[in-house]
């Protein structure tokens, strides 16, 4: 085989394997659900409560000298500017909104 050939043939692979990873990892949520179910589980696998909450679950390279520095950083600024808690409460509770 030519060697520009094997690069394309390469390329092709590796676009291939990182469709079908997307198709793998993202999966609409299941129609049988009702439509609050259906968000509140796109927020849960999309990693928004990561830091979009007062008390988020923290990565493990949270403690870590200089990342965790930028982690914490970015949880306090998006949880300033938009907290998701209430409006997952609200979903879950099946309340079409937060007030
Ligand atoms: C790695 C942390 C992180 C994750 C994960 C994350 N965000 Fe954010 N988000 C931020 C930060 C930081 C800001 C604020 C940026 C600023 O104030 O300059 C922000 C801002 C926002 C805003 C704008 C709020 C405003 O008042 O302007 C929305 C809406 C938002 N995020 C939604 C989401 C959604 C939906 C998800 C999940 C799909 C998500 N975010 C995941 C860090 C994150």
């Amino acid at each position: 085989m030519k060697k520009s050939s094997k690069i394309i043939l390469s390329v092709l692979v590796v676009a291939v394997v990182l469709f079908g990873t997307y198709r793998i990892v993202n999966k609409a949520p299941s129609t049988s659900l009702d439509s609050n179910a259906q968000m509140a589980e796109i927020i849960e696998s999309s990693g928004c409560m990561a830091c979009h909450t007062a008390n988020p679950q923290l990565p493990f390279y949270a403690n870590f000298p200089f990342a965790g520095k930028l982690v914490k950083e970015d949880i306090r600024l998006a949880y300033r500017s938009f907290d998701m808690d209430p409006m997952m409460e609200a979903l879950k509770k099946g309340k079409k909104s937060v007030k």
